[in-house]
């Protein structure tokens, strides 16, 4: 059997990782290869994670780039066309949510192929966001689909997708965190940034509602700047938030308790993410990683299609007042912490059931 799993996006490379780990086992019966898509195409948002998750490299590359939403997914679902009519695969697994899973799975299924999602059932009901809308696309044409968290059972059911196609298999993604973390005790970032354990902040900031015009991107940053009176911070910036702090202007509201730094590796920031006080984020996976290591978070948005991150593990959707925001930060910084378990099935094994599963389809 050939397979062809899709990395894109810098939230893909963590959950491909262990995937292929996994195949290995199999390889006298299983071709695994793996296609990157080039949707992030920078040294600090791709190379250096292939290069701390030991991913070989990738066996196709299509070099998209950025555009606009249609550009870059026709371009995508174009040069992954060719790809698939060469290599003619018995399936694609794509992960997660970002063009690149949309648009593969789209060419995969227009020609026949299997696909398998790894991350179904996933929702924010918020369809303003790309996010939800991939999601929502990938599900609907998936084959096999392979679920996170108890919502996404629930929501693919709602949905009408047949149960026999679902499979509650835990997470990829923790997976990486559990082969890394002892390995991310060797990271020098703590001393190099000058930070110890429980005594700084940690955020990241790539959405674009809260980054993208510049009163909120503005509002954002000066509670940060507020914060950063109480603790020191370390903000990895994203390219998209770094181009527009840069293009509104943004700059001097940063106050120098903020460590402001390019987009971090993985091994660096599982290290980061793991002794941090607290975490304030509005991406989707560091909600996951932030519960499974038992830190505290507060997400930046309005929703989470990872509700299980809120009610059982140390996550809290605080929306976007910033006001609010900062007063919640005050608050844990004090001592009010939350206390969280680990989701089940969230236990290093995800990508061996995975394989498994698609080893004796
Ligand atoms: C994408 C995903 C998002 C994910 C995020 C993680 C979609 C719809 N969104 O959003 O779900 O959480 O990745 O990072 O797929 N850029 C660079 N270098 C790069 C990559 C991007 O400079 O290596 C620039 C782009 O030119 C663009 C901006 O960053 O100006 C945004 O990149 P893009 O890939 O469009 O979306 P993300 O915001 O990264």
């Amino acid at each position: 059997m050939k397979i062809i799993s899709v990395v894109g996006a810098r939230p893909n490379f963590m959950k491909v990782a262990p995937l292929h780990k996994a195949f290995k086992k199999y390889n006298n019966t299983i071709t695994h290869l793996v296609c990157h898509t080039g949707q992030h195409y920078d040294e600090k948002m791709s190379k250096v994670f292939f290069e701390d998750l030991e991913l070989p490299n990738p066996d196709f590359y299509l070099g998209v780039g950025g555009g606009s939403h249609a550009e870059q997914t026709a371009k995508i679902m174009i040069e992954f066309e060719k790809i698939l009519l060469q290599e003619k695969p018995d399936l694609i697994i794509v992960v997660g949510d970002v063009n690149s899973t949309v648009a593969c799975s789209l060419t995969a299924a227009k020609l026949g192929i299997k696909v398998a999602h790894v991350e179904a059932g996933l929702r924010s009901f918020d369809r303003t966001m790309p996010e939800e809308i991939n999601r929502v696309l990938t599900d609907v044409i998936s084959d096999y689909l392979f679920v996170t968290e108890d919502s996404g059972l629930t929501n693919l059911k709602i949905e009408g997708i047949l149960e026999e196609k679902v499979f509650f298999v835990g997470n990829c993604m923790i997976d990486s965190l559990c082969s890394y973390i002892e390995k991310s005790k060797q990271s020098t970032i703590m001393n190099d940034l000058d930070v110890q354990h429980q005594n700084y902040v940690l955020v990241t900031l790539h959405r674009p509602n809260n980054v993208d015009q510049a009163e909120s991107l503005r509002e954002v940053l000066i509670m940060l700047n507020n914060l950063s009176k109480e603790k020191k911070i370390i903000f990895p910036v994203h390219p998209r938030t770094r181009n527009n702090i840069k293009s509104f202007g943004l700059e001097n509201i940063l106050s120098t308790n903020i460590i402001v730094s390019d987009p971090i590796g993985y091994l660096d920031f599982v290290a980061l993410m793991a002794n941090a006080q607290l975490i304030v984020t509005d991406s989707g996976g560091i909600q996951e990683e932030s519960t499974y290591l038992g830190v505290q978070c507060l997400t930046l948005r309005d929703n989470t299609e990872r509700p299980v991150t809120c009610t059982m593990g140390t996550n809290t959707l605080i929306g976007t007042n910033f006001q609010k925001a900062e007063e919640a930060a005050l608050r844990i910084l004090h001592g009010d912490i939350k206390s969280g378990t680990i989701p089940p099935l969230w236990d290093g094994k995800t990508a061996e059931r995975i394989v498994s599963i698609l080893s004796n389809i």
